[in-house]
């Protein structure tokens, strides 16, 4: 029996219950394991924690039940996509990746990738997607951070695959609960579980999901001899966060939509951008694909003064960056190098009480618009009383 979301997250990657001991056993700290003086290092017997760990492997095997795939984690989001993009490429291939997805991608296409004799090409999330001609590697991040543009994942996978190209795509905004990419014709899920997936602000973590054994067995590889795996601790940490995730994207949703209806009836926000607005240009492909909404919302304040007021403004919203966490965050995306506008914002809708993010929200923006401003509005306001 296919059980639903919430009872594939509470049971996700626990082993058989056994009579005294815990649902999830607790986190193993080793770095080289007790051996066999006679065998050495065995098959099936944990002898180093760079290649092994009990429960590192759990996670793995309950975020692999939820992408439909098989998985090894790895330290950070980043961790796993470059060593993703190392493992595939050589001097001379050419990768497509998207031009506004997350940037430290495109950085790092422009200081590893571009020196080694790899060819980025950048496309846009929404398309058009050129010809996949001679391309080795596609990488698509949908929906994309910060702008929450979408593709279709069957379609450009369909369209890559023909070619003979290797098709990644990065889940780390729907979470494989929002989307599941392998059974939409995806080679490869990567994605940074820092942000919803584990969603309370507290590790980071990587992941590739595949059903393809050479590519994981090639990631595997680099990354035993790499190094980059997450820890006992974050590893524990991240599958106990696991079994409320159903729970807390449910709730982000919700708050996403509230806080989207608000942003996009007033007339001081330039744009609203999130994929469950009807209007929104992602609406139409992201509700055919995808099997919930997300909790990120993209706006506008128009400058950076007037995104700056507002963040300043808000009591329950934190300024902070990343997203997905149980605490509703906002962030001026210019900051940090997105070629984004100055008054950019990204909220990532936490678990709160709908009301009450959107009584912050609403003060917030009321507060921070500027003197000149207020006085329009209000103005206006009293203009419409008259
Ligand atoms: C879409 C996306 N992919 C990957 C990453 C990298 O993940 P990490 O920060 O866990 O390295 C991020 C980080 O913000 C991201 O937003």
């Amino acid at each position: 029996m296919e059980y639903r979301d919430g009872t594939r997250c509470v049971k996700a990657g626990l082993p058989e219950p056994v009579p005294g001991e815990p649902f999830l056993p607790g986190p193993v700290f080793a770095a080289p394991y007790n051996l066999d003086p006679v065998t050495g290092p065995a098959p099936g017997l944990d002898g180093y924690g760079r290649m092994d760990n009990p429960t590192r492997r759990r996670l793995e095997s309950a975020i692999g039940s939820l992408e439909g795939g098989d998985c090894l984690t790895f330290a950070s989001g980043q961790a796993a996509i470059t060593g993703l993009l190392l493992t595939l490429l050589r001097p001379g291939d050419m990768v497509m990746l998207p031009a506004d997805g997350y940037y430290q991608v495109r950085s790092f296409a422009t200081a590893t990738l571009r020196p080694l004799g790899v060819v980025p090409l950048l496309v846009p999330t929404a398309g058009p997607y050129p010809s996949f001609a001679g391309v080795k590697l596609v990488l698509l991040e949908t929906p994309a951070n910060p702008g929450l543009d979408v593709c279709d994942i069957a379609e450009v996978a369909a369209a890559a695959r023909a070619a003979g190209a290797v098709v990644a795509v990065d889940n780390t905004t729907a979470t494989p609960l929002g989307q599941r990419p392998l059974a939409l014709g995806a080679d490869l899920v990567v994605a940074s579980g820092t942000k919803a997936l584990t969603g309370h602000s507290d590790l980071l973590l990587g992941y590739v999901a595949s059903n393809d054994a050479d590519l994981l067995a090639a990631l595997r590889g680099w990354r035993d001899r790499t190094g980059a795996v997450p820890g006992g601790f974050d590893a524990w940490l991240a599958h106990r966060s696991l079994g409320t995730l159903e729970l807390r994207l449910t709730r982000q949703a919700l708050n996403a939509a509230a806080a989207a209806a608000l942003l996009a009836t007033r007339p001081d926000v330039d744009w609203v951008r999130w994929p469950g607005l009807p209007d929104d240009p992602a609406h139409q492909v992201a509700a055919r694909q995808m099997r919930r909404m997300p909790g990120v919302v993209s706006f506008d304040l128009g400058s950076r003064e007037r995104a700056i007021r507002f963040l300043s403004e808000c009591r329950l919203v934190r300024p902070a960056t990343s997203f997905g966490g149980l605490h509703t965050t906002a962030d001026r995306r210019a900051q940090w190098g997105d070629d984004v506008s100055e008054g950019f914002i990204r909220l990532s809708c936490g678990i709160e009480d709908t009301d009450d993010l959107v009584s912050d929200l609403t003060s917030a923006l009321d507060a921070s618009l500027a003197p000149e401003r207020t006085a329009a509005v209000e103005g206006g306001e009293q203009a419409a009383e008259a």
